[in-house]
């Protein structure tokens, strides 16, 4: 690839992005988005692909958003420019997306990382929303989802102190799916992202877009939400093959279809 902030490489139905600008513990500026939403958007319309994982380094995952980037910008440029907004974009990525974090996800690096589908951690993995020790805010959605997934008091206390949370703290409060061996991180990560790219492309976007319903709508609409999706994959080849390769004890033989 052409890219010179990020690294891709694809391990079989698996695309690998690791997070490569060292010199600043992976912050991200304007040139690390536009490379990494042009990598999703590769991934995403490759029906080679069926899961992604972002890495960084051993030290950071992503050490916030670039603080001298911003450092002289001012609200025309921040409010007319509309800054971050191109991060919604990565979000709507439709194929699953798994964060490996080490070290570092501080700030649009924890932000990044939630936007992700889920978070394996290394045990070495430190989580904070330091934004106000800046004289700001979060910016990238962090205000909004770390309180989603760890609920007010916790998120409330780290965006108000800065406190930084361990891999363990993070995963006893919700935040990350499972905490592994730092030497293990990214093997584990891609071997986690193989087993879903194994599984039946519709079944697995309509699982993401599902479960990412629950943070936008009712219980009652996001019930009906579910049922009609479900509803819909009766009408592909692959739950008929699923059904069928269960009853005839064998491993489902998918199409995409
Ligand atoms: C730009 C950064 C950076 C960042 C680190 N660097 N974080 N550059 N933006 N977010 C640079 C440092 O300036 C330094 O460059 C190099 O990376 C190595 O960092 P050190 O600080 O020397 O490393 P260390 O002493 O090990 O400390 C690690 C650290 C610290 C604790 C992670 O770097 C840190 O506190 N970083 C900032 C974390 C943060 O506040 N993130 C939130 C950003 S705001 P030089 O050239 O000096 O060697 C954000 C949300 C946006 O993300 C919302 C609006 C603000």
């Amino acid at each position: 690839s052409d890219y010179e902030t990020i690294l891709v490489e694809r391990r079989d139905a698996v695309t690998l992005v690791t997070l490569n600008r060292p010199q600043a513990l992976n912050a991200l500026n304007a040139q690390i988005l536009s490379e990494l939403l042009d990598a999703m958007r590769a991934f995403d319309a490759d029906s080679t692909q069926g899961c992604a994982v972002i890495t960084g380094s051993a030290k950071a995952f992503a050490a916030g958003a670039d603080i001298k980037e911003m450092q002289e910008m001012d609200f025309a440029a921040m409010y007319g420019g509309d800054h971050f907004s191109g991060w919604d974009a990565f979000t709507r990525t439709r194929k699953p997306i798994i964060a490996a974090v080490a070290g570092f996800a501080l700030g649009g690096g924890c932000e990044l990382a939630m936007m992700c589908d889920f978070i394996l951690a290394a045990d070495t993995a430190k989580f904070g929303q330091p934004e106000i020790k800046l004289g700001v805010t979060p910016g990238m959605g962090g205000s909004q989802r770390l309180t989603r997934a760890v609920g007010k008091a916790k998120a409330m206390e780290m965006c108000l102190t800065g406190r930084m949370i361990g891999a363990e703290e993070a995963e006893r409060c919700g935040l990350v799916a499972r905490i592994v061996p730092a030497d293990d991180l990214v093997e584990e990560a891609v071997k986690t992202a193989q087993t879903i790219a194994a599984m039946a492309p519709l079944a697995v976007k309509a699982n993401k877009e599902m479960v990412n319903a629950a943070f936008d709508t009712t219980l009652a609409q996001g019930v009906q939400f579910e049922r009609r999706l479900f509803h819909g994959l009766f009408g592909t080849a692959d739950q008929k093959e699923g059904m069928t390769a269960f009853v005839e004890k064998r491993p489902g033989n998918w199409t995409g279809r």
